[in-house]
Formats: C-alpha cells, structure tokens, sequence
C-alpha cells in the first residue's frame, strides 16, 4: 500500500486526476469506479477542468458507483445516482447510460444486488476505484463487521454513519435511510488500482487503522492491505496518528516519477 501525504484537497485532487487522466489516455474506454461524499469532489472537479479544456474525455468510458441508499426517491437530491450525475457524470462527456448505480429503489433489492455484480463482470471489471472511508473505517458502505469477502448487498447503516451523513439530510439523522446496497469488500478488492482519500482529522483514527492496524473486519477498509495496488492520498490532519509518518513522506519523495501512482 502506497500512502501520500499532501498540502490539501487540490493536490489530492490534481494527482488522482493525473491517474484518471493517463488510464483514459492508455485506455480510452476504461471502466471506473465512482466514490460518492465529499472525499472525492477535489478530483471531480479538476476531472471537470481538464474535460473542458480537452484533456480528458470520458466519450468511451463506463462507470459503477460503489453504493446507493435503499428507498430515496428517483429525484431526492441525496440519492447517490443523483448526487455523481451532478458531481461529475453530467458535467463531462460520459454517453447515457455508461455510469450505473446499484438500484436503490429495486423491488426485491437482493435480485438487484446480484444483477449490479453481473453488470461490473460483464463490463470486464474495474480498472481504478475512487474511495473514501467512514470515520468507523467503512469503505462504501460496508460497516465494521462485513466479511471480508462479501459481495453486493442490502447493508444496514450503522448509528455512526447515519450521524455522520445526516450533514446530508438538514442534519436530519432519522432522515438518512437505514437501509443501503454496498458493493462488497471482495467486489472492490477486485478493482485493479484502488485509490483511498482522506482529509481532516476525523479520518485519522480511521486511516491510522486503514495503513497500520491489523487487516480485520472490525475495520473494513484494512481489507485493502492484500490488495496489489492500492494507493492511498492524505491530507496532514488526517495522517496525523500514523506512526511511520516520516517513512512515507521519504518514500514518496524518492519515487521515481515515471512509476505514478
Ligand atoms: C459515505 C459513503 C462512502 C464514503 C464515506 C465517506 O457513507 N457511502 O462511500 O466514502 O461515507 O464520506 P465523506 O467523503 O463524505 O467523508
């Protein structure tokens, strides 16, 4: 695992951009996996920028979000599918229907969820995964205690999360669903470049686990150190608590750069 400390959410943002922008360059129809919350709205939009001065095209490209709620209406502003159209999806030049989410409002959610993993399957998989991390070390919406192999589910959102995304919702916590799909840990262990970003302290307790706790359940993100190429992008406040600090900034400034991320 890979851990890059940056100045700000800009820097993050430029560098995932410039791994974005080379996958589409080397494969112009590249599947890719959007990450929803405020984590990744740096990257979108340098995406957005670099779209409109024609560095990057998205005309060729798919997409997969990582989750949706279960139950929000089609046109709640909050619903996950509504929320990556306005970030990114509808400001470049994805085709209709190249960027799909699991179906939230599905009538048998569990049929949905399988058909959501077949869909990625038959795209051929994702090439690189944009992800954030809850607070509880949640990545998508796989709460502490999913397997670590799990699949595309119907998940119960915890108490945490639900305070934590109510920012959402008029702060309103009884107005976040309880209910969500999540692809699952396995689903995204198989994405072939997995990129984490994390700002602000109160991802540190989180990240520090992510990068050097114990690979468990109890903190699902640290599925992702057996993963073969993951890269993971912070800010100084939330790679506060990490104890080998000093090693990755070393390391980071001693890669060649023809490696990138
Ligand atoms: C949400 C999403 C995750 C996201 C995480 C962090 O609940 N389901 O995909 O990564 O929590 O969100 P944020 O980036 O807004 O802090």
């Amino acid at each position: 695992m890979e851990v890059v400390i940056t100045d700000s959410e800009e820097e993050i943002g430029v560098l995932v951009a410039d791994a974005v922008e080379q996958l589409l360059t080397d494969r112009p129809d590249a599947v890719l996996g959007l990450a929803t919350g405020s984590s990744p709205v740096a990257i979108y939009d340098e995406l957005v920028r670099r779209y409109e001065v024609g560095r990057v095209s998205f005309a060729r490209a798919r997409g997969f979000l990582l989750d949706e709620y279960v139950g929000l209406p089609a046109d709640h502003p909050e619903r996950y599918r509504t929320v990556i159209d306005r970030e990114i999806v509808g400001r470049v030049d994805f085709p209709p229907g190249a960027v799909q989410g699991p179906d939230g409002l599905a009538e048998d959610p569990q049929a949905a969820a399988v058909a959501y993993e077949q869909a990625i399957h038959d795209a051929g998989g994702i090439d690189l995964q944009i992800l954030g991390i809850g607070s509880n070390g949640h990545i998508a919406f796989n709460e502490p205690g999913s397997s670590l192999a799990s699949r595309t589910r119907v998940v119960a959102l915890t108490r945490q999360t639900r305070e934590d995304n109510a920012r959402f919702f008029d702060g309103d916590v009884d107005a976040v669903p309880r209910l969500c799909l999540s692809q699952g840990l396995g689903t995204i262990m198989e994405a072939r470049h997995l990129i984490l970003v994390a700002t602000g302290e109160a991802k540190a307790q989180a990240v520090q686990q992510l990068v050097e706790g114990p690979v468990s359940a109890s903190w699902p993100a640290t599925v992702m150190q057996h993963h073969p190429h993951a890269t993971v992008l912070l800010d100084e406040a939330a790679a506060a608590r990490l104890e080998r600090l000093d090693y990755y900034r070393e390391a980071y400034a001693v890669k060649p750069r023809w490696q990138r991320l």
